[in-house]
């Protein structure tokens, strides 16, 4: 168990721009900083981050949260792992209790093989180091090679003994379970029998972007066995092989620093590119390039130089994944290397800027690169160049963002050239391709507006708008705390929001009397509350304003001890002015400025929470009244209902008012 104070102190030390800014490429956009979405695909960023609040919050998938459920998420860690990581992160010693046995056990497996991981790495690395046959084979292999002992460190390569279980039967004496170093990868058990599963060979750990181990590249010295080259870990709960590029986290620095990221194919070539001062270089390890690599990449650069083998498989390798990168707006090169030679030997022979040299000479672009590789197999049948005509035109379509016209005019005209085909017919093909994505991406645009408005009870009564679509304002308040498609009641939205402008605005004047936290307490009867955890926490709330004489700051709501809270408040807090100040360019509308927008934003959520309650009164009092026999009771129920809808129509005129104060100001 982590103290409290501990966790304070972290909370208050850690900045969320300096943390996510670690795995994501932050951009300032006024007070906040805006990036592309690490937690799911797209083309222009929507994943907002606010420095003063604490709080990032995605308009496109809706993820949202603080400092640690970033962290959480995006490094697969648990609570208490985040935690470490930003004591580590910050230097800050923190006082934790002892874990009892049992809450060893119960530790997670993923926390375990890391743990084992790194025990492991430090065993390899301690024995090829310090031990004589470590030394005489280990070392002297990468010495061979050209690696220094300086790039040894930094990758932290290592050696397992020949002898079958010699790290086997150290790690039980050090208290490890054999099921575990199976699971690890790190052994293996024949007839019952254990035996190390890397003897014989040097070890590349392989790490995650923040530079935990993960898994096990392991490497054999002797060409003349038959044994394959490389043993690799296997799949388990922290080694996802689609989901990792080896040298990420020696990388990832320069990568987002030069603005572009090299991708090779081997270890080796990883290890040896940096010895040469060439940084910003990851390998995929032998397997095609997967979407989430892509991701990891696209979180730091979007400009991806891939460099292979010129022989076919090189190229076979190269070709894979490209469209995957198109469509991720990736601006791909190619490069190939040719007369056997691969990065590691190139650089090594050559050195670093015959290597830039090289590179910048042979760089090509992907639908050059196309036309090549397609040029060189078509030769004169005509069904096959009839193929490649199509597929070109199909990469062709995916460079279609408006800045990118020129370019995409002169592929076209590059294109038809080489192929020998007519221009004008070949702009008909790219431009089909274009019409038909459009035309998909349209209807799941249709599918997600529709999912939207039945989400929101506010959409019914708010203003038209010129494009039809509800102000942004109002969109990104739908569906707070919750992944896109999960249906939540329109009540609970109606709570939660009172809540959200209680605890954001709480503390502000409402008029000349009152602060807009009184002015709720008076307008509002906690009774009517539904939701329970509203409910508690608006008690909460209050109880804490009649103590203190003062409301709860808006921290201790996103820092709330219930993490289910924690989300939902930080989901509810996003920070919302860069939308506003898109309103102007979008609708034409000024956004409001100064006590206008909270005042507003008080008014229209009471008034929305105070319609939904007066429905459910109305809907109340009309089933009471179908079931009534007594006539001078029912006389009671139809005044009740008409008094109701009053208040109702009441209402809904002074909201269409708040709403117009906002539309006149054009
Ligand atoms: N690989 C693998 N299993 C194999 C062969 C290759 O997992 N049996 C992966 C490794 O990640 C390797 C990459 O594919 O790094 C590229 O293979 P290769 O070029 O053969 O290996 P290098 O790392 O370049 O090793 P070396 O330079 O020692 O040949
Ligand atoms: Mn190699």
């Amino acid at each position: 168990m982590i103290s409290q104070d501990s966790i304070n102190e972290v909370m208050s030390r850690a900045d969320i721009v300096d943390v996510v800014g670690q795995f994501v490429r932050l951009k300032r956009r006024g007070t906040n900083f805006l990036a592309n979405c690490p937690f799911h695909n797209e083309k222009t960023p929507s994943f907002n981050v606010s420095q003063a609040k604490g709080i990032y919050k995605c308009f496109g998938c809706g993820k949202a949260g603080n400092v640690v459920t970033f962290l959480q998420e995006h490094e697969k860690l648990t609570y208490p792992e985040a935690i470490h990581w930003l004591a580590d992160y910050y230097k800050i010693k923190i006082d934790e209790t002892e874990r009892s046995p049992e809450q060893q056990q119960q530790q997670q497996l993923g926390e375990s093989l890391r743990l084992l991981n790194e025990y492991a790495t430090n065993w390899f690395h301690n024995c090829m180091i310090n031990t004589e046959e470590g030394q005489l084979i280990g070392l002297s292999y990468f010495k061979q090679r050209g690696f220094r002992n300086e790039i040894i460190e930094r990758f932290r390569l290592g050696y397992n003994p020949e002898q079958a279980d010699v790290f086997y039967r150290d790690s039980i004496k050090k208290g490890y379970q054999a099921d575990l170093l199976e699971k690890a990868g790190l052994i293996k058990n024949r007839n019952g029998i254990y035996h190390d599963a890397y003897r014989g060979r040097v070890i590349f750990p392989i790490q995650s972007m923040t530079g935990r181990i993960l898994g096990f590249g392991a490497r054999i010295l002797k060409s003349t066995e038959k044994a394959p080259k490389y043993v690799n870990t296997p799949e388990n709960e922290i080694y996802i092989k689609h989901k990792v590029l080896y040298g990420m986290y020696q990388s990832r620095q320069a990568i987002a620093k030069q603005d572009e990221c090299f991708l090779v194919e081997g270890y080796t070539d990883v290890i040896s590119l940096h010895q040469g001062g060439v940084e910003n270089v990851v390998a995929s390890s032998g397997t095609s390039l997967t979407e989430d690599q892509l991701r990891l990449i696209g979180q730091l650069t979007k400009n991806l130089t891939i460099l292979y083998d010129g022989d076919a498989a090189g190229v076979k390798a190269a070709l894979r994944g490209l469209d995957m990168a198109l469509s991720q707006s990736f601006n791909v090169q190619l490069v190939l290397l040719t007369d056997g030679e691969d990065p590691d030997s190139f650089i090594q022979k050559h050195g670093s800027s015959r290597f830039h040299e090289y590179v910048k000479a042979h760089k090509q672009n992907v639908i050059s690169f196309r036309l090549q590789v397609g040029l060189s197999e078509v030769g004169d049948d005509p069904v096959k160049k009839s193929k490649l005509v199509n597929e070109i035109a199909e990469s062709i379509s995916r460079i279609n963002k408006a800045e990118d016209f020129a370019l995409q005019a002169h592929f076209i005209r590059e294109a038809a050239r080489k192929l020998d085909v007519d221009e004008a017919g070949l702009i008909t093909l790219v431009n089909k391709n274009i019409r038909e994505r459009i035309e998909k991406d349209k209807d799941q645009v249709r599918i997600s507006e529709r999912q939207k408005s039945r989400d929101a009870g506010i959409a019914e009564i708010g203003p038209t708008h010129p494009d039809d679509s509800h102000p942004p304002e109002l969109e990104a308040r739908q569906v707070p705390g919750q992944p896109p498609g999960v249906q939540i009641t329109p009540d609970e939205e109606q709570e939660w929001q009172l809540l959200r402008v209680l605890v954001e605005h709480g503390h502000e004047q409402y008029d000349d009397n009152q602060t807009v936290a009184n002015h709720i307490e008076q307008t509002i009867d906690p009774d009517f509350l539904e939701d329970k955890t509203v409910g508690a926490l608006y008690a909460e709330y209050f109880k804490h304003k009649a103590r203190f004489g003062d409301v709860p700051e808006t921290h201790y709501f996103i820092n709330h001890p219930d993490s289910a809270v924690r989300n939902r408040m930080a989901n509810l807090l996003h920070p919302r002015q860069e939308i506003s100040s898109r309103w102007k360019e979008k609708y034409g509308i000024e956004s409001l400025t100064g006590a206008m927008v909270y005042v507003n934003d008080v008014d229209s959520t009471l008034a929305y929470f105070q319609v939904k309650k007066l429905i459910h009164l109305k809907e109340d009092a009309m089933k009471k009244l179908s079931v009534e026999a007594d006539p001078v009771t029912q006389k009671v129920y139809e005044e009740h209902i008409m008094n109701l809808i009053g208040m109702q129509r009441e209402l809904m005129k002074q909201h269409a008012t708040v709403v117009l104060k906002l539309s006149k100001r054009k």
